[in-house]
């Protein structure tokens, strides 16, 4: 008998392994095992500048890349349609960058590059045209005073507590002394529209507290509002993403398979969240390296980028989503800058030709701009699942050079949009 060995079974030409024992029999056996070897998915923490692009699999399978995996420590900090998961970044980092360099994303989304460069002491540089991307990225790669952090989030909770929780007539049989506050937002008509009335005092008590009190963590602290008002909206438990109109009565719940209700209040998401939020800030300052980390809240195509030593980045795709939309409860709630007419791609805009030019021609402007910061040789690595087939187009424009493309399976799990679709990565060199 000899050791354990993977064997491979193929089916519609996706790899499928398991661990047994396995008897190899002849010689075309041994060659078919072995090639099959090679192609089991690419571990990121192995990947060095000699790890040959073609020898990546990135076609991690749910048993590779457990789900608590790719959304570790801050990742999860708040929801994000549209990110690419921390292996896939790390994978890239690893091979075409090293400590102390500086890689650029002038997507950057809610932060996946960042993070992970500083893991690998990396230097990074983020762009985004969305308020709330960059206060995301802002809270997820901050220096933290942890014990202090922790006593902001703890102290803020016990305050909003004291003043919803309780009522007064309890207050008053305790001796506890009164917030008076003057919540304003009220008579917002978007918050009214998607909150219900005691879920919105809720949340403006929070806001409130953030704005009046003496804390230092402020973007932490808005980013745990704004997750725990994206869960406590008035819509349905399986249509989070992009929920249409406002739901108030009960109805036939797909996620619970069983009827629920919108959610009154807000408190227990604050809750949740604050303490959430505390483990996973601790779990990354644990880990994180002094590297520097720099934000500009900006249209990519018309900055003055940094020197850098190169980008990893996946743009938005033409007519896919609308970045500002996805989080327009957090623009009402926090009063941030809305820049969603800059927009490359805009969901809004459609996906016609004359779409498809403009943004070909956007994103090509963006590249070509960024490219001027970098050393010649440097990489320009883009993830995007390219269904209309631009980035060929969009290489020449910029002018680089193709050293590869990469095609990988992404296989959804979670919500009513699981389901898998294919996306590439764009490996390019500047002349
Ligand atoms: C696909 S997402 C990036 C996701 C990111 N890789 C992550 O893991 O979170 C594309 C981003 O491009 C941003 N964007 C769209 N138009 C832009 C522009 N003109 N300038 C800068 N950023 C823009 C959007 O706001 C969005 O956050």
């Amino acid at each position: 008998m000899k050791s354990p060995i993977f064997m491979v079974s193929r089916s519609n030409n996706t790899i499928t392994g398991r661990e047994v024992d396995y008897m190899i029999a002849n010689e075309e056996e041994q060659a078919e095992v072995r090639s099959a070897r090679v192609l089991l998915p690419t571990i990121p923490g192995q990947v060095t500048p000699d790890t040959p692009l073609e020898s990546l699999n990135l076609n991690w399978r749910e048993r590779d890349l457990p789900e608590k995996e790719r959304t570790k420590h801050v990742h999860r900090l708040h929801p994000y349609l549209g990110k690419f998961i921390p292996q896939l970044t790390e994978v890239f980092l690893r091979k075409y960058f090293g400590r102390g360099q500086t890689v650029l994303d002038p997507f950057v989304g809610s932060g996946t590059t960042l993070v992970q460069a500083n893991e690998l002491g990396i230097n990074s540089i983020g762009y985004d045209i969305s308020a709330f991307n960059v206060l995301l990225c802002r809270a997820k790669t901050a220096h933290y005073d942890i014990s202090e952090m922790q006593r902001e989030v703890l102290d803020i909770l016990a305050r909003v507590k004291a003043a919803t929780q309780i009522s007064s007539s309890q207050r008053s049989l305790t001796g506890e002394v009164i917030e008076t506050l003057s919540i304003s937002g009220m008579d917002n008509e978007y918050l009214q529209q998607w909150f219900a009335p005691r879920a919105l005092s809720e949340l403006l008590t929070y806001r409130s507290f953030i704005e009046t009190g003496d804390y230092q963590y402020t973007d932490l602290l808005k980013v745990i509002l704004s997750r725990a008002a994206r869960s406590a909206r008035l819509t349905t438990h399986f249509d989070l993403d992009f929920p249409k109109r406002p739901v108030t009565e009960p109805y036939w719940c797909y996620k619970h398979s069983r009827i629920c209700s919108p959610t009154e209040e807000a408190f227990k998401f604050l809750n949740r969240y604050s303490k959430d939020t505390i483990k996973r800030v601790k779990q990354f300052q644990e880990i994180r390296t002094d590297a520097s980390v720099q934000l500009f809240h900006e249209d990519s195509r018309k900055a003055t980028y940094p020197e850098n030593n190169g980008i990893f980045t996946s743009p938005p795709y033409v007519g896919l989503i609308d970045y500002h939309e996805q989080h327009a409860y957090a623009y009402h709630l926090l009063g941030l800058q809305d820049m969603r007419e800059s927009e490359i791609g805009a969901a809004s805009n459609g996906s016609s030709m004359k779409a498809q030019e403009r943004y070909k021609k956007d994103i090509a402007e963006v590249f070509c701009r960024a490219s001027e910061f970098m050393p010649a040789g440097s990489r320009i690595i883009v993830v995007a699942n390219d269904r209309a087939n631009l980035y060929g187009d969009v290489a020449d424009m910029v002018g680089v050079e193709v050293e590869g493309i990469i095609n990988r399976c992404v296989n959804r799990r979670t919500g009513r949009r699981s389901g898998e679709f294919y996306e590439s990565i764009f490996v390019w060199r500047k002349c």
